[in-house]
């Protein structure tokens, strides 16, 4: 597998791009305002505004696109609202955008600046840092908020126990593969256990005491993994799997593709924060899928765009141009009236949202 550093959504503006394909994650993150407000407003009046003379909020995994400054742009305006509503000066506020280096940072930088100069009040001084949010990224208690969306569940690598055991993810063979799962599936909780409580115990060291943070990120609402259900890595997978068949990719190298990406349940969440230590937990959701018929999830075109601004780089950075046949795979699975929604029915693809507290 190649470099975790080199993952990043499609980049641009394009018509395959993560900042014209993202609206679910954009229903997502306006499912996050109101627990970003409340933890705002919590710590402004538990600390006093007058005491605080400047602020340093980060968003960690922003992406490109009209996404990259939505959780940012609704802390601005709520630190904004409460010192307007008690009278008080705003203090400055100072922005800072994280992704891997190789994230669009050229398009980010250009929603900063408009994020910067829409604002009068308060100051807002802004900033991109490139590098992973299981590294440290900040200096220690400089930080007053953190943010996260539909990015977690991203883990730093390749689960360790099977790299090194050479068990591939997605075994073609199902009777090996049905086998394995619980193997598989248990790998990738313990490379997420490992990942994720890194990332808080980083976090606790950057934010400053009573700091806050809110987390969203790809989840299941139970812990019992059903046969029916399928992670994201097993449901991309599914469909490379269908191309090596057709011989349009190589064994060999389906073989060695671990998607690194997991998706825990509340409760595994919860056990990590409450094992790691560092935090208190402020409210916990978990929510299911926009629906309705504006969603992304309803119509194949629009929902493979989706699938395919996510994920074409890391494809192509594996298995080379296959990207427009992994399209006409997916667009024949779903063919069939119906067959998306069952898909849905099977796997909903839930999101799991905790707002913190630093202790
Ligand atoms: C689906 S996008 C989410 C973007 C945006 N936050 C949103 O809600 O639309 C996930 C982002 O997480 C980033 N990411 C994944 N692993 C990361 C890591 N270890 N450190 C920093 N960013 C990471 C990816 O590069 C990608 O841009």
């Amino acid at each position: 597998m190649a470099s975790m550093l080199m993952v990043h959504m499609n980049p641009g503006q394009g018509e395959t791009s993560y900042a014209r394909n993202s609206s679910l994650q954009n229903a997502e993150q306006k499912r996050l305002k109101p627990l970003i407000e409340a933890a705002i407003v919590d710590f402004c009046t538990s600390t006093g505004t007058l005491l605080l003379t400047k602020m340093v909020v980060a968003d960690l995994g922003c992406s490109s696109g009209p996404n990259a400054i939505a959780l940012v742009s609704v802390a601005v305006e709520t630190i904004h609202n409460h010192c307007l509503r008690f009278l008080q000066p705003p203090p400055e506020v100072c922005v800072l955008l994280n992704d891997l280096p190789g994230s669009d940072f050229n398009t980010v930088v250009k929603s900063l600046d408009t994020l910067r100069h829409s604002n009068c009040e308060p100051i807002v001084i802004t900033g991109v840092l490139p590098g992973s949010f299981y590294e440290r990224l900040f200096t220690s208690g400089s930080l007053h908020f953190v943010f996260s969306s539909n990015s977690l569940h991203w883990i730093s690598k390749a689960p360790e126990d099977l790299t090194r055991n050479q068990i591939t993810a997605y075994d073609i063979d199902e009777h090996i593969r049905l086998q394995r799962r619980p193997m598989v599936i248990e790998a990738y909780a313990q490379q997420f256990r490992k990942d994720f409580t890194r990332f808080l115990e980083l976090r606790a060291k950057e934010l400053i005491p009573g700091g806050r943070m809110v987390v969203s990120l790809a989840g299941r609402d139970s812990d019992v993994i059903t046969p029916k259900f399928s992670h994201l890595w097993e449901f991309i997978a599914q469909n490379l799997s269908i191309m090596v068949l057709e011989g349009v990719i190589d064994k060999a190298k389906f073989d060695s593709f671990y998607l690194p990406v997991y998706e825990p349940s509340d409760k595994e969440l919860r056990e990590i924060i409450q094992d790691e230590g560092s935090f208190s937990i402020t409210e916990m959701q978990v929510n299911e899928p926009p629906s309705g018929p504006d969603s992304a999830l309803v119509v194949p075109s629009r929902f493979v765009n989706v699938i395919r601004a996510v994920f074409e780089p890391i494809i192509v950075l594996h298995f080379g141009q296959v990207m427009d046949e992994f399209v006409r795979t997916l667009e024949r699975r779903w063919s069939l009236e119906g067959s998306l929604q069952d898909e849905h029915a099977r796997n909903p693809r839930t999101t799991v949202a905790v707002s913190l507290r630093k202790a």
